[in-house]
């Protein structure tokens, strides 16, 4: 007998990021290859975006997905998200070139209180939310703070478009397979401050510091490599990642419900790894049944580590000073 489907709802599904990532939903990559989802599109209430949308489902439609079980299509909140198992909160403005994605926080921030609210009001008891929208980070924490009914840790945000980056590059530099990259794990912002810890580091089972051979490289090019990489994409495209994007999202949401998979989540930091209590900040995570997970403590951080995750922790909470208004 075929499983229940799972209700999946995407904002800006008409947008870049959005439209890269539902052929891959529909297709089994996020949930399984016998999982039946069905997909709730969310966009703007804008005759010509409305219209975009209807565009990308009648192409969702022409593929014949045997897993796509059903498809919703909304301008409002309130209906995109009722009963939606997963909400993948994609829509809002990008940046474009010269601009930082906190630049972003007065435009975006408040499309995450409305939607915040909504998913409380009308998701799932078991709804989980996902926050790609920039700055990701800082969004989630305002569409949380919105939250009565659902608890703040079901709400986290993407930096898995940074773990997949910081593998790439490492493992390129050590000339080692990407797959032998392990416990490569993002902290704090997805920002050009995220912390890309390589101390724990392994590649084909030695330290990444003795395959890389470069301890200065790690420090001082890796680093800002991974954390410029959106910026430098954003340059050469003039538009911001959306393949790479979509990819992550797949990668983030599939890990999310695989229990037992390790992986880089922004979570509501409760003062780990020295984060301030109240900001989402990224670190490992241990994914748990039906979507959960818990936090992996165990790594011990070296002076230069604590000194990176202080400058992280610093931005963060200079974001949510800055939307102090918007969270209530
Ligand atoms: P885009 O401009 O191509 O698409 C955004 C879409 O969101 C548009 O179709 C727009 O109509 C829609 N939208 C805006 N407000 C909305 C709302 N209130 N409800 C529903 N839909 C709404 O942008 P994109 O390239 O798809 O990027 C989307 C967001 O994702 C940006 O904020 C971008 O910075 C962010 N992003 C984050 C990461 C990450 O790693 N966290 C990676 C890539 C992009
Ligand atoms: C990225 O990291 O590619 C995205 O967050 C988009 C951006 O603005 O950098």
């Amino acid at each position: 007998m075929s499983k229940t489907p799972i209700r999946v709802a995407v904002t800006g599904a008409a947008g870049n990021v959005g439209y890269a990532a539902l052929f891959r939903i529909a297709a089994g990559e996020m949930f399984g290859p016998d999982q039946p989802v069905i997909l709730q599109l969310i966009e703007i209430p804008v005759e010509a975006v409305q219209k975009a949308l209807k565009g990308v489902a009648m192409e969702l439609e022409d593929c014949a997905f045997p897993l796509l079980a059903g498809m919703e299509l909304s301008g409002d909140p309130k209906v995109g998200f009722r009963d939606a198992d997963w909400c993948l909160l994609v829509g809002s403005k990008p940046r474009g070139p010269g601009m930082e994605r906190a630049d972003l926080l007065k435009d975006n921030g408040r499309i995450f209180i409305e939607q915040g609210k909504a998913i409380d009001e009308v998701a799932s008891d078991d709804a989980r939310v996902c926050v790609v929208g920039n700055p990701c980070n800082t969004n989630c924490m305002i569409a949380a703070a919105q939250a009565k009914r659902l608890p703040r840790e079901r709400f986290t945000a993407m930096v898995r478009l940074d773990q997949n980056r910081a593998h790439s590059i490492i493992a390129a530099k050590a000339g080692a397979p990407v797959a032998e990259v392990k416990d490569l794990y993002i902290y704090g912002n997805h920002s050009p401050t995220m912390f890309a810890d390589f101390t724990h580091a392994t590649i084909g089972g030695r330290a990444a510091a003795d395959a890389v051979g470069d301890r200065g490289w790690l420090e001082n090019e890796f680093l800002p490599a991974v954390g410029g990489r959106g910026g430098a994409i954003v340059q050469a495209r003039g538009v911001s990642s959306a393949g790479s994007a979509a990819a992550a999202v797949i990668d983030y949401v599939r890990d999310l419900a695989t229990p037992g998979a390790v992986h880089s989540v922004a979570v509501h930091s409760e003062g780990r790894y020295g984060f301030a209590q109240d900001v989402w900040a990224g670190m490992p995570v241990r994914s748990t049944a039906g979507g959960g997970y818990e936090a992996v403590e165990s790594f011990t951080m070296d002076a230069f580590s604590k000194g990176r995750l202080a400058k992280t922790n610093d931005e963060l909470v200079s974001e949510r000073d800055t939307v102090k208004e918007l969270i209530g």
